[in-house]
């Protein structure tokens, strides 16, 4: 479901870049990584989402992104690694291509940024499946930015890293002879290890094989799936925790996604408490036959880097990875896992916003952070919506925030909270026609 957005919010660009701007003060084009781009209705990229497009913090030295990208590559070592595909993919590559239906709520412009109709920042790595099988590529991982609008808080941010692997072989006896060896070596290789599995039917009613597919083959390919990804997860998590008398516990789950099935997702049982890692499944057969591919059979995983690097390194706030504090970045050593020293806390300024909604100007929940997280950047430590209610005369809504302000790298006096939250509220005023109460 696509709701109209009717304001937007580039004043500061078209004065700095001289772009002629449209009535409600969206520039007509954007410059996005070398390139112009034409704005249309539907544009809502911000300012604050488009610096981040350069940053790709995957492939700094000595960054805990780069070394849990490192890390994992190594854990496959005879795949082919990618890692510098542009963000800005087609909604047909993001969603269609991968078999997403018409009206799934992820193309929503609530959901997802878009620098015009036919443009948008790929919110998965998954994006790239189609063009990376198309290439030839039959054993492959991709690292890369992706993009979400979302809440504001410890554990959200509207860009975070993804990493996609992928295995195909082909569809007939000798494809399958090589899966079969394949599994026996993996299987040998856990069999020694510390690891406890919780599994679910490789295959099953509720999560049934392709039409397309022999039974036995989608079998084999899912159990090469699960064999190897319950080898990453030892790599992963079986160092720190898992020992003699607690083994590392591992479960699989039965999933959806569009573009999969079987599908799974994987959880790990880490310091008390059970966590998701990634999700995976047999590649829809259409994704193959688009890529030119269709005599083969194989899976796929996307897992999210930001999770499991805050787990490994205790990283408290999604934030800090995108700090340049030294106190941060001077912690780390390329290819080691080590755990984070945090810094001083400094204290929060917390400030609420009341207002009216205008009748005729749809305001999202993640409208509102946008244009929070545009103005304060990484200054905004999350925000929580404290009241909601329709006049029962009027019907008109009101709505309170409370916008909790606080700086990773040092302490933020009132005024400057205050300076903050002033923009905020004209901003609100200005771009969604809110009325402060
Ligand atoms: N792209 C999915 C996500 O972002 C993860 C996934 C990747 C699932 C590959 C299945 C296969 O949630």
């Amino acid at each position: 479901m696509q709701r109209p957005r009717l304001a937007l919010s580039f004043p500061r660009f078209c004065v700095r870049r001289r772009i002629s701007a449209l009535a409600n003060g969206r520039p007509s084009s954007l410059e996005i990584l070398g390139e112009r781009y034409p704005t249309d209705e539907v544009t809502n990229i911000t300012p604050a989402i488009l610096a981040k497009l350069p940053l790709r913090l995957h492939t700094r030295p000595a960054h805990p992104l780069n070394t849990l990208r490192t890390l994992i590559e190594s854990h496959f070592p005879d795949f082919t690694p990618l890692s510098s595909l542009s963000p800005l993919v087609t909604p047909f590559k993001n969603f269609d291509e991968l078999s997403f239906p018409p009206d799934h709520p992820g193309r929503a412009v609530t959901d997802s940024y878009y620098i015009n109709k036919n443009l948008m920042l790929r919110t998965h790595t998954s994006a790239h499946e189609v063009e990376v099988f198309r290439r030839g590529a039959d054993k492959w991982l991709l690292t890369a930015d992706v993009y979400r609008r979302d809440e504001i808080d410890g554990s959200h941010y509207p860009v975070f890293h993804q990493m996609e692997g992928a295995r195909i072989f082909a569809a007939d006896a000798a494809g399958m002879r090589a899966v079969e060896e394949d599994n026996a070596r993996l299987r040998a290789r856990l069999a020694e290890a510390n690891i406890e599995i919780e599994d679910v039917p490789h295959v099953s009613g509720t999560n049934p094989a392709q039409a397309t597919h022999d039974p036995v083959h989608a079998e084999l390919v899912a159990q090469n799936l699960k064999l190897s990804l319950n080898g990453l997860m030892l790599t992963l998590f079986g160092g720190a925790g898992a020992s003699r008398e607690a083994p590392l516990r591992v479960r699989w789950i039965e999933a959806y996604f569009p573009f999969t099935t079987p599908s799974f997702e994987v959880e790990v049982f880490f310091r008390g408490k059970w966590l998701e890692i990634l999700g995976s499944g047999v590649v829809r057969q259409a994704t193959l036959d688009t890529a030119n591919v269709s005599n083969k059979i194989g899976w796929a995983f996307g897992l999210g880097l930001e999770r499991i690097a805050m787990i490994l390194y205790s990283i408290p706030d999604i934030r800090l990875f995108w700090s340049t504090d030294e106190r941060f970045l001077s912690q780390f050593t390329d290819k080691k896992i080590t755990t984070f020293q945090p810094y001083s806390k400094y204290p929060s300024c917390f400030k609420d916003v009341s207002f009216w909604t205008a009748q005729d100007i749809a305001l999202h929940e993640n409208d509102f952070c946008d244009v929070v997280r545009d103005v304060a950047g990484d200054l905004v430590e999350d925000v929580l919506k404290i009241d909601s209610f329709v006049h029962p005369k009027t019907s008109r809504t009101s709505l309170c925030y409370r916008i909790n302000y606080r700086s990773m790298d040092r302490s933020l006096s009132n005024e400057e909270a205050n300076e903050i939250q002033a923009q905020v509220v004209d901003r609100l005023k200005q771009q969604f026609g809110v009325e402060i109460r």
